[in-house]
């Protein structure tokens, strides 16, 4: 098939180049031609794991280019792919990207052209993405809800092998065109293959990342009574985790952040209230992440007993989670952002998000940009752990204890075990464990 993919962020890059890797011939379109150029480089315009490979294979092969050209890329393609941003809004997404490209589309379309959107909206987007084509051409063509499932740092995986597809359709053929698409994704379990109207596609896609958020956010919940109570998450976790409804999801975190839990969660409660339903529980669950952020701003505040004015503090893990550089919502902002308005002298390093930390903060003296872990650690009076690296798993305790000016980790992720840190005397305060206290 001819496809045409608007958009090569996250969503729009990985599906692009995992379509190409199919056979199809696709043409990926970006207002921003340094985008356009990477990927005709044979180079990914994020980073992903394993998406560079893609890209250059598929680009090598013929069966991926990148144009700033809209309209003609869209003029021969027999589906749409939509997969612009839709970030933070007042009350939800800001959807205005979608809809100027939307506002365009109708001049150059085929006749039977499906447009396909893949960027994460509120319920009923999609209809108003077809209305406003519409409004441009007299052409027939269908507007169909495709919304993706993949996780940063896992997104080829994600969209290789997916849980499942949802196809959000309000007739036959652009469904049959669709599964078609996403076939060989699935030939180990074509039932992956959800064919569904466009409403109720769009609901999945908010209702599962609503539901996933709310569990992280109930989870760190749980995990800040066990720190105070003594118990241990860890073991909790384990003993929960084995009820199969219970599931995955179960690491408690300094807050969930990324492009997505935060925007769709608001995205749903917004919908939801102006729909009469009462969604103060929604809501809460951003109100309760925002607590998790500060709590561990408070933590390390509390243990310089609030005079942070000077203090030597290093940072390891930037991003939102491991395996991106995606700084987007990441509870190490706020944590930066705190600690320096304090006076706190920071050292951070991440081994991917140090370009996208030092855009953000711009030229903020009291922020140091460290070459690696070790670095980092130099003359530090405390160490913060954001992000569960797998870099910052395996290390030498005791070159740490000598390279810091006095053994203090906070460790938002809990990636060491209590028994290790009281061993080599270190002041341990972990998310979900009580403190160990070595020195
Ligand atoms: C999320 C969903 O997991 C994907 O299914 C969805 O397609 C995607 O949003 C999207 O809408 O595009 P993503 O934001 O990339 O994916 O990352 P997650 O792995 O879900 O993590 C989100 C946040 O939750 C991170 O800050 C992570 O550290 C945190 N988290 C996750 C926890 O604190 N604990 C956990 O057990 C899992």
């Amino acid at each position: 098939m001819n496809v045409a993919v608007i958009g090569t962020g996250y969503v729009g890059s990985v599906t692009g180049a995992c379509l190409a890797m199919e056979g199809n011939m696709v043409t990926c379109v970006d207002i921003d031609p340094a985008k356009v150029d990477s990927i005709n480089d044979g180079k990914s315009p994020i980073s992903e794991p394993r998406l560079g490979d893609i890209i250059a294979d598929t680009v090598n092969k013929g069966y991926l280019r990148a144009t700033t050209d809209l309209g003609s890329a869209v003029a021969r393609a027999d589906v749409i792919m939509l997969s612009l941003p839709t970030p933070k809004g007042n009350d939800g997404a800001d959807l205005s990207y979608l809809y100027n490209v939307a506002d365009r589309l109708g001049q150059h379309i085929q006749e039977g052209a499906i447009v396909a959107n893949r960027s994460t909206v509120p319920i009923g987007t999609t209809h108003h993405v077809r209305d406003r084509i519409a409004a441009t051409t007299g052409k027939p063509f269908f507007a169909v809800s495709n919304p993706e499932f993949l996780a940063e740092g896992t997104a080829v995986r994600d969209t290789t092998h997916p849980s499942r597809v949802v196809i959000g359709a309000d007739s036959d053929e652009p469904a049959r065109v669709m599964t078609e698409l996403f076939r060989p994704f699935v030939l180990d379990n074509p039932g992956k293959i959800l064919v569904y109207d466009v409403l109720s596609a769009e609901a999945t896609k908010l209702a599962a990342n609503t539901l996933l958020a709310a569990h992280v956010a109930v989870v760190n919940v749980i995990a800040e009574a066990c720190e105070r109570v003594g118990a241990d998450w860890r073991q909790v976790q384990r003993g929960v985790g084995l009820d199969g409804r219970v599931g995955k999801f179960l690491h408690p975190s300094p807050g969930f952040g990324g492009a997505c839990f935060p925007k769709d969660v608001r995205a749903l409660a917004a919908m939801a209230r102006e729909l009469g339903v009462d969604a103060s529980l929604l809501e809460l669950i951003n109100v309760s992440n925002e607590h998790q952020k500060r709590r561990w701003v408070e933590k390390v505040k509390s243990h310089f007993n609030a005079d942070l004015d000077g203090r030597k503090i290093a940072i390891w893990g930037l991003a939102f989670k491991p395996n991106t550089d995606d700084i987007r919502e990441s509870a190490a902002l706020t944590m930066i952002e705190e600690l320096t308005n304090a006076g706190a002298a920071l050292t951070v390093y991440d081994p991917q998000a140090m370009d996208n930390v030092r855009k953000y903060f711009g030229g903020n003296e009291l922020i140091r940009y460290a070459d690696n872990r070790e670095a980092a650690l130099d003359g530090a009076e405390a160490l913060v752990i954001m992000t569960e690296w797998d870099v910052f798993r395996a290390i030498d305790l005791e070159a740490v204890k000598s390279t810091m000016a006095a053994p203090v980790i906070f460790d938002a992720r809990s990636i060491y075990s209590l028994k290790q840190m009281r061993h080599h005397g270190f002041y341990y305060d972990s998310v979900g464990r009580p403190v160990v206290d070595g020195r």
